[in-house]
């Protein structure tokens, strides 16, 4: 009954002020002990989310603080006296983009959300992945022509995946994106799937600058852009939609080495 107490009292400490604080564990070993352990694996989880919950918090407010205060800077000089009203509309203009890249931040961070809080694999088919691959080969193909680049696809016939259709367009646009933006005039980049061994994968394949080897894990974090990224379009979210996307999917994404370039692949496994 005392320890009973002990854990009773400490739960209550936990929750009025320190959810750093955890219950004891003696030499005991017995069920006391056992459950003692297991509640305080569950506090360890909480604190990581409540953590997590934080830099996400500090990562919206400091990025959202740039374009709103470009936006805000914009409007006052717009405001002054003896601007006319080709230059009024200007401003306007860019306002407008200017908000709709704020806009299309929370649309990605909703979207994240949404990803993470659970499973919804009740609305998951079988999806073409082959037509899917063509369709983004075809949608990029213009954007690549503009930037003087090379869109290539090697992609095998009759494949699919159990998944979300929407979700799927929206990673492999992600990377053909990536690939396309972060490389540079002349790049080539091309869109591989096969199957093989009960994995079928999907690789994405160019030859720029690539990702330095201890920064592969961190362009998966929430508005984590490579320092040479900072002038080029994006707001950050992309690497971590698509990682969102994929572990829905219970597939895997690989970053690696292309030399030179990067290798993004996604392994989906068919059994
Ligand atoms: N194919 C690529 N080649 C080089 N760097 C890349 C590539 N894809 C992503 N990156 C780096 O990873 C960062 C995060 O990517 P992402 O989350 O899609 O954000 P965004 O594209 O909006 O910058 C990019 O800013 C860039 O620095
Ligand atoms: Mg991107």
């Amino acid at each position: 009954m005392r320890r009973i107490e002990t854990v009773s009292n400490t739960s209550r400490n936990i929750i009025s002020e320190d959810l750093r604080q955890r219950l004891p564990v003696t030499q005991a070993g017995d069920e006391l002990d056992h459950l003692a352990g297991s509640i305080n694996a569950m506090l360890d989880r909480i604190e990581t989310l409540m953590e997590d919950l934080r830099q996400v918090t500090t990562d919206i407010a400091h990025d959202l603080r740039t374009p709103l205060s470009r936006l805000r800077q914009r409007m006052e000089l717009a405001s002054r006296p003896g601007t006319d009203v080709e230059a009024l509309r200007n401003t306007l203009a860019a306002s407008v983009t200017e908000i709709d890249s704020i806009l299309s931040i929370f649309a990605a961070l909703l979207h994240i959300a949404q990803l993470q809080s659970g499973p919804r694999r009740a609305a998951f088919k079988e999806v073409d992945l082959s037509a899917l691959l063509g369709t983004i080969a075809e949608l990029y193909k213009p954007m690549a022509e503009e930037n003087g680049q090379h869109l290539l696809e090697k992609v095998d016939g009759s494949l699919s995946v159990r998944g979300e259709r929407e979700l799927l367009m929206q990673l492999f646009a992600n990377l053909t994106e990536n690939a396309l933006r972060h490389t540079p005039r002349g790049s080539a980049v091309s869109i591989f799937a096969s199957r093989s061994n009960g994995k079928l994968t999907v690789s994405i394949v160019d030859n720029g600058p690539g990702i330095p080897d201890n920064m592969r894990e961190k362009v998966l974090q929430r508005f984590f852009r490579l320092e040479v990224s900072r002038t080029t379009v994006g707001n950050g979210l992309g690497l971590s939609l698509a990682n969102a996307i994929v572990n829905v999917h219970d597939a895997g994404l690989e970053l690696a080495d292309a030399a030179p370039g990067l290798r993004a692949s996604v392994i989906f496994h068919t059994g």
